[in-house]
């Protein structure tokens, strides 16, 4: 029984990955929309026993939104058919897995971390707590991403790198050397904004 917090763009297009991987949403919680969503209804408050999945992009509001609700109840993850998970990834409750995104070998997936439309996770790379990676961004082979990092829309993040808590690397960026914790970085190479 699985319901989505949060039923903005990525609300939907979590369902549809839902949907598409035959565990069709019972619906949306959300404080703010109304129903019906994607042919759903949404709640204000989340059912009893219901298996929650929070489908909201920014890490800090998802990081917020789980110890409000998630805590202590089940949480689901879903991933799309149409990903590629390698041999050895690890998927930890509340992942997020979009279309066309290919995870490799032996890389490792923490509690509610997001990679979207056509992103890549290398080899041995980890991404914390609510990591986040953007459409089409490439994060090379044993990477570490802290808890609440978010890699923008297109971005690469080169083989080896740390990029510490809380960070976020713009759209499009190439980082070429470690990223300070709650540091924003940009450009190419990506220096601190
Ligand atoms: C880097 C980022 C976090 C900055 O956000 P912000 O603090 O709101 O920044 P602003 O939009 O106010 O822009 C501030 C300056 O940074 C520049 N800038 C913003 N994003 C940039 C980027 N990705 N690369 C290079 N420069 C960038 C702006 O042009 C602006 O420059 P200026 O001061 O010379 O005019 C954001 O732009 C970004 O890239 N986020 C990634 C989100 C993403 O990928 N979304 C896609 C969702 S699918």
């Amino acid at each position: 029984m699985l319901w989505i917090v949060g039923a903005g763009g990525l609300g939907r297009e979590v369902a549809d990955a839902a949907r598409a991987a035959g565990t069709p949403p019972e619906g949306f919680v959300d404080d703010r929309a109304e129903g019906p969503v994607a042919g759903l209804p949404v709640v204000r408050t989340p059912p009893e026993g219901a298996e929650l999945l929070v489908a909201v992009g920014d890490p800090s509001t998802r990081e917020r939104l789980v110890e409000r609700l998630v805590a202590g109840t089940p949480a689901g993850a879903v991933v799309h058919p149409s990903a590629t998970l390698a041999g050895g990834v690890a998927v930890s409750a509340g992942v997020v897995v979009l279309a066309g995104a290919v995870v490799s070998v032996d890389a490792v997936l923490g509690p509610h971390a997001q990679v979207h439309y056509g992103a890549t996770v290398g080899h041995d790379t980890r991404l914390g707590r609510a990591a986040t990676v953007l459409p089409g961004a490439h994060v090379a082979g044993s990477v570490h991403l802290g808890d609440g990092v978010l890699v923008g829309t297109g971005a690469v993040v080169l083989q080896g790198l740390a990029v510490g808590a809380g960070a976020v690397v713009g759209a499009g960026a190439v980082v070429t050397r470690d990223v300070a914790a709650g540091a924003t970085v940009v450009g190419v190479p990506a220096r601190p904004r």
